[in-house]
């Protein structure tokens, strides 16, 4: 079966993560919208500059250019199983996204919401390291390289995002909780919503995980 998931959960609590295991594990692509609006910044042109100051900031960026990014990611796709991370975030991108999957005569199957506790949540943001290379999620504490500061899969510099800061962590928290929180019952209205409590260890989690998705390909 083929399986399109979206991933909701607030900030920390493990969904980057979550996607690069089960996406090793299964013919899964991850979509991490917080990703692909990090290449955009990187290219420092206008845009890019505007996208890098909106995330340094905590908020969200405009709903029109996440969609479109995640549109044209899905139709590179095709009929590939997929896992959208940190999309949609809004209710607008919720129904873009609608429209996006009708028009590709695509249907979601889970809408899994990755929950974790806000202490959790500090300890996992402050702890983090991503690979400038290939984007491999670590915890300098949980989930160590086997080389400090290099990642274990290609050997890349790992580094700390400037969006882990705990003023901006909290600014994170605040715009995830009033803006993107509501999509829970978005999805659990559709019948779609999965949830998965996270605040333990990470073969924990995806255990769970797991589970759920046993549950959807056995339905
Ligand atoms: P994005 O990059 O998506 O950030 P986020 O949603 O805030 O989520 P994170 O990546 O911070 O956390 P995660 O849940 O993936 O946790 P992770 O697996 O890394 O977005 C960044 C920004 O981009 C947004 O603020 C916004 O500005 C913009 N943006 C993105 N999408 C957008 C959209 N759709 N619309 C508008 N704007 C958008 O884990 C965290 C740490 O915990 C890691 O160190 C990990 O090793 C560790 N860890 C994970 N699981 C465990 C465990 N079980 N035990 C111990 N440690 C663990």
């Amino acid at each position: 079966m083929v399986l399109r998931l979206v991933f909701l959960g607030p900030p920390g609590a493990g969904k980057g993560t979550i996607a690069q295991r089960l996406c090793d594990s299964r013919e899964l692509v991850q979509i991490s919208t917080g990703d692909l609006l990090r290449e955009e910044a990187a290219k420092g042109t206008e845009l890019g500059n505007k996208v890098k100051a909106i995330m340094e900031s905590g908020a969200y960026v405009d709903d029109s250019l996440v969609s479109e990014l995640v549109e044209n990611k899905l139709r590179e796709l095709g009929e590939k199983g997929f896992i959208l991370d940190g999309f949609p975030r809004t209710g607008e991108q919720a129904e873009m996204l609608e429209g996006i999957l009708n028009k590709l005569g695509l249907k979601l199957n889970a809408a899994i919401d990755i929950e974790a506790g806000d202490q959790t949540i500090v300890e996992r943001l402050s702890g983090r390291r991503s690979c400038r290379q290939c984007g491999k999620i670590y915890h300098v504490k949980n989930i160590p390289p086997k080389k400090e500061g290099k990642c274990d899969v290609c050997g890349g510099e790992l580094f700390q995002r400037d969006d882990d800061k705990p003023d901006v962590v909290k600014t994170r928290l605040e715009t995830y909780r009033e803006k993107t929180a509501p999509l829970i019952d978005y999805y659990k209205g559709k019948g779609l919503l999965k949830v998965i409590d996270a605040d333990g260890e990470i073969g924990e989690n995806m255990a769970n995980v797991e589970t759920e998705l046993e549950g959807i390909e056995n339905a």
